[in-house]
C-alpha cells in the first residue's frame, strides 16, 4: 500500500519561531512548508496537500487574538479536511486550546516549544493520518460496485448476480432483512444496465396507505372517485423505458396482486376510471423483508404472483453473516460521513472497533450509519469509543443455538443489568438475581466481568 506523503505545513508569523520550527522539522524526512497568514496557508493547503499542520493561534492581522487562528483551521479543513491541525498556543490559553479542539484542530501544543514534547505530538499525529490514508485506500478497494463495501464472499457473488441481471430484462427479487441494502442494489441492476439514463421509479408498498396504492401505481383517470380533479399518471407509466422498484413487495394488499400480477405478465394496464390500454417497456425489480413463501402457505401472497417475481431470487445476507464486513462498513462510513457532517476526519478506538464486531446489528447496514453518525455528533475529539456508538453486546438474539452458549449469555446479561441497577453493588445485585454474594463473586470471576472493586 502507497504510504502517506509526510508534509508539514508550519502557519506561523513570527519569523524567529518559524525558522525554528522548519530547521528542526527539517531532520524528520519531512516536507516542510511555511505560512505568515491565513491566506498564505490556504493556497500551501491547496499545493501541498500537507497531513499535518503546525498552526499558531495568534495570526495576522490579529496577532493577540484566537479569531485569525480559527478561521485559519476552519478554512483549512474545509479544503482538506483530512488534515491534523496541532495548534501552538500560549501557556494560560488553555480555554483557547480546546476552543480550537472543537473548530477541528488535532491537538494542541502549548508556548514556549520544547521539541522533543513536540516530536512525540508530531509523530502520533501522522500515525493517525497515516492508518486514515490506510482505512480509505482500503474502502475504496472493497467498494465491489458504487456503494457495496464488503469483503464477504456470499456478497461479493451476489455483486456479481446484480451485474449479470442487468443485462436482462427479467423480475428480479431481492430479499433480506431491513437495512441490508435491498435498494442500493436495485439501483444498482438499473445502472448496470442498458436502460440506465431511462428512470428508476420506487414505489414502497409499506409506506403507501393500502387504498392509495392502486392509483399510485397505476394512475387514474379523472373523475374515476371523489377527488381525482384531473388525470394523473402512475408510477409504472412514469417508469416506462426504466426499471419499477416494488419494494415491500410483501405488503401488496391482495386484492390488488391480481392486477399487478396481469400487469407484469402482459405488460399491459388500465388506469383507474380509464378504458385505454397502455402499454409499457420496463424492467420490474421487488424487495421484501418477509418470507414470501409462508404468505404464500397461509394464503396472504398469491403463489402465482410468487412465481412471476422470483424468476431471479437474490438472498442478502445479513450484515451479522457477512464475517469482518461490519468493521469495514463502519470505517467506510466514518470516513466519509465525519468528513461532510463536521468538516474532518475521525477514527473508530480499538474497543469501539471489537465493539462493532461482536454487536448483532439487527438494524443492519442503516443502523450501522445511524450510530456512526450519532457518534461523530456526539464525539468531542476525533477518536469515537463504544460509549459513543452506545451498543451493547446483544446476547438475547440467538446467535447461536448452542445452549451453554445461550445459557451464558443470559447470565452475563442478567449480571450486567443487575450491577447497573444497583449501581455496583454486588450484595443489592446478588438480591436482584437471587443468588448470595459468594456466588456472584464466583460468576463473574468465571465470566471475565470486571467488579468495581478490581478497579
Ligand atoms: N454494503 C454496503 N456498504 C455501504 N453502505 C451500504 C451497504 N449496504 C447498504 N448500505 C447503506 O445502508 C443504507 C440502507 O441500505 P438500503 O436502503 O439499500 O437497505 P434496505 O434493505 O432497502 O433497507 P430497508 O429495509 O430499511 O428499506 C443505505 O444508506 C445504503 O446506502
Ligand atoms: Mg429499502
Amino acid at each position: 500500500m502507497d504510504a502517506l506523503e509526510r508534509t508539514i505545513l508550519i502557519v506561523e508569523d513570527d519569523e524567529g519561531l518559524q525558522s525554528q520550527l522548519k530547521w528542526h522539522f527539517d531532520d524528520f524526512e519531512t516536507t516542510i512548508v511555511t505560512a505568515s497568514n491565513v491566506q498564505e496557508a490556504t493556497t500551501a493547503v491547496r499545493h501541498y496537500r500537507p497531513a499535518i499542520v503546525i498552526q499558531d493561534l495568534g495570526l495576522p492581522p490579529d496577532p493577540e487574538g484566537v479569531e485569525e487562528g480559527f478561521k485559519c483551521i476552519k478554512e483549512i479543513l474545509k479544503i482538506s479536511p483530512s488534515a491534523k491541525i496541532i495548534v501552538l498556543t500560549g501557556k494560560n490559553e488553555h480555554r483557547n486550546a480546546l476552543r480550537s479542539i472543537q473548530h477541528g484542530a488535532f491537538d494542541f501544543y502549548f508556548k514556549p516549544v520544547e521539541t522533543e514534547t513536540l516530536d512525540h505530538v508530531v509523530e502520533r499525529a501522522f500515525k493517525i493520518a497515516q492508518l486514515e490514508f490506510e482505512n480509505n485506500a482500503l474502502s475504496e478497494n472493497l467498494e465491489v460496485i458504487p456503494g457495496i463495501v464488503t469483503a464477504n464472499v456470499k456478497m461479493k457473488n451476489i455483486c456479481r448476480v446484480v451485474e449479470k441481471v442487468a443485462q436482462t430484462r427479467v423480475t428480479a427479487t431481492l430479499i433480506g432483512e431491513s437495512g441490508t441494502g435491498k435498494e442500493v442494489l436495485a439501483r444498482a441492476i438499473h445502472k448496470f444496465g442498458s436502460k440506465s439514463d431511462e428512470p428508476f421509479v420506487a414505489i414502497n408498498c409499506a409506506a403507501v396507505p393500502e387504498n392509495l396504492i392502486e392509483s399510485e401505481l397505476f394512475g387514474y383517470e379523472k373523475g374515476s372517485f371523489t377527488g381525482a380533479v384531473a388525470s394523473n399518471i402512475g408510477k409504472i407509466e412514469q417508469a416506462n423505458g426504466g426499471t419499477l422498484f416494488l419494494d415491500e413487495i410483501g405488503d401488496m394488499p391482495l386484492p390488488l396482486q391480481a392486477k399487478l400480477l396481469r400487469f407484469l405478465q402482459e405488460r399491459v394496464f388500465e388506469r383507474i376510471g380509464g378504458r385505454k390500454e397502455i402499454h409499457v417497456d420496463l424492467r420490474v425489480v421487488c424487495a421484501t423483508n418477509k418470507d414470501l413463501e409462508i404468505m404464500v402457505k397461509e394464503g396472504t401472497f398469491r403463489e402465482d404472483l410468487f412465481y412471476r417475481i422470483t424468476e431471479i431470487v437474490i438472498d442478502i445476507p445479513a450484515l451479522r453473516d457477512r464475517g469482518n464486513d461490519s468493521i469495514l462498513i463502519a470505517n467506510h462510513l466514518l470516513n466519509k460521513l465525519s468528513t461532510s457532517i463536521v468538516g474532518r476526519a475521525m477514527i473508530l478506538s480499538e474497543e469501539a472497533s471489537i465493539a462493532i464486531e461482536k454487536y448483532h446489528w439487527p438494524g443492519n447496514i442503516r443502523e450501522v450509519e445511524n450510530r456512526i453518525k450519532r457518534a461523530i455528533i456526539l464525539s468531542e475529539n476525533n477518536v469515537i469509543h463504544a460509549s459513543d456508538l452506545n451498543i451493547k453486546d446483544s446476547p438475547n438474539t440467538p446467535s447461536s443455538i448452542n445452549l451453554k452458549e445461550a445459557r451464558k449469555n443470559a447470565e452475563v446479561e442478567a449480571i450486567h443489568s443487575a450491577l447497573e441497577i444497583s449501581k455496583q453493588n454486588i450484595s443489592a445485585a446478588a438480591k436482584l438475581l437471587g443468588i448470595t454474594r459468594p456466588t456472584l463473586y464466583d460468576m463473574m470471576r468465571k465470566y471475565n466481568l470486571p467488579s468495581e472493586t478490581d478497579k
